[in-house]
């Protein structure tokens, strides 16, 4: 494809008009949704609002007055639709990590018998390491990690919950959420998965799959800004039946009656545990305002053709990259990574160029296409910029080899 034949896909694309709702720098390609999504162009001026109409003039009044206290059930209830799932099964609350915590103790409490978290090596660190820790506090419980090829067959009836991420943070491959939610029930457990880089990326269908659990991030596709509170779900019929471990107050049953003991709320408002942050949640509202009434289907198969077209310019005009993630876009997400050697320097010399992707250790070159901002030509133009950059062995200098804290 060349530039132009890019630029008219765009210029045909009928989704096109999306990318006007996001504040996008002018000069840059931005190609990280996938790790914080961009600006809505309504966020500053509804924080405005909350902090200036809200809380500035109406203090305390407004957790009634304005619905604060309503809102992570509210907001939850816009990502429902998202990952099919009802309206009362999403929880606007914590960060993802917190909520992985509730959910792996609530489930392992409720599978008395079984020792096991079974999980993938090399799933994103804070799912392993929030097993690791719900394990290390429930006595007999352990984690196991199988490769995925052979994960499956390694569901046995010790195993209390499965825990995976729907699509892999580093190879963007994309989980088969019915065929292992129904293997994991057949052996009797739980199965919780992380939608963090699913949710407004592809079709996500919990109800559809008889998923139990899941979790997800409010800054990436979803577009809530940096950390942004993340969600849980908790099928209907399970809420009744779990407990989270962090029986705080805004879980209770009735808080204001300020009793000494712990009664859960019906429903998912027991995963709920200190004070929404009603700031963060308000932008979180306006990024998922920003998917209601698009065609999802259409926004999804947009987000396949970016990466395709990525993975087909790569491998035409860039030599050394090793493909890390399926071909397949049915088995994709929306974000593609290439391996390389010098991936971290080649990743430092883009961003010096303004096209931004990240890079994850220990060699990859991770680039995202969040389908309601990126256009057939960004993706042309990134490319153009890699060619250049390899070309001129612009990556190789000192300067791109320093490790910033955040990669
Ligand atoms: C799969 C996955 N889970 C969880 C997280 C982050 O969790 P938290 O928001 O608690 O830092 C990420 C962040 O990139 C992620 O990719």
């Amino acid at each position: 494809m060349t530039r132009d034949e890019a630029r008219a896909r765009d210029a045909a694309d009928p989704l096109r008009g999306l990318r006007d709702r996001f504040a996008l720098p002018e000069g840059t390609i931005y190609l990280d949704g996938n790790s914080l999504g961009a600006l809505p162009k309504t966020t500053p001026a509804r924080l405005t609002q909350v902090i200036e109409e809200q809380w500035g003039r109406d203090l305390i009044a407004g957790w009634n007055a304005h619905g604060w206290i309503d809102a992570a059930a509210r907001v939850g209830a816009r990502i429902a639709p998202l990952v099919g799932a009802r309206p009362r099964e999403v929880l606007v609350a914590d960060s993802t990590s917190v909520n992985l915590f509730k959910l792996l103790a609530a489930a392992c409490t409720a599978r008395p018998d079984r020792a096991t978290i079974l999980s993938e090596p090399g799933n994103f660190p804070t799912d392993l390491y929030m097993a690791q820790g719900v394990a290390g506090m429930m006595v007999g419980r352990r984690v196991k990690t199988v490769a995925f090829d052979s994960l499956v067959q390694a569901i046995d009836d010790d195993v209390a919950v499965v825990l995976l991420t729907h699509v892999h943070y580093k190879s963007g491959a994309k989980r088969d959420m019915a065929a292992i939610t129904a293997a994991a029930h057949a052996e009797g457990a739980l199965m919780l998965w992380d939608l963090s880089h699913s949710a407004g990326a592809v079709a996500v269908d919990l109800n559809r799959c008889g998923v139990d659990l899941a979790v997800g991030c409010g800054y990436k596709y979803l577009n809530g800004g940096p950390g942004a509170p993340a969600f849980l779900y908790v099928a209907q019929a399970l809420q009744e039946v779990l407990h989270s471990p962090l029986s705080g107050w805004m879980g209770h049953a009735a808080p204001f009656d300020f009793g000494d003991d712990y009664a859960p709320a019906p429903g998912i408002a027991r995963f709920q545990c200190g004070t929404p942050p009603i700031l963060g949640i308000a932008a979180l509202e306006e990024g998922v305002a920003q998917m209601e009434g698009v065609d999802m289907p259409a926004l999804f198969a947009k987000g396949q053709a970016l990466c395709d077209l990525y993975i087909a310019l790569v491998e035409e005009r860039c030599d050394g990259f090793a493909l890390a993630s399926p071909r397949d876009a049915a088995w994709r997400g929306s974000h593609v990574s290439f391996a390389h050697p010098h991936a971290y320097a080649i990743c430092q010399a883009l961003i010096a160029r303004r096209v931004i992707g990240d890079f994850r250790a220990p060699d990859v070159l991770r680039m995202g296409f969040a389908p309601l901002y990126t256009g057939f030509e960004d993706v042309w133009c990134a490319v153009d910029m890699l060619a250049a950059v390899m070309e001129a062995r612009a990556w190789d200098d000192p300067a791109y080899r320093v490790r910033a804290a955040v990669t």
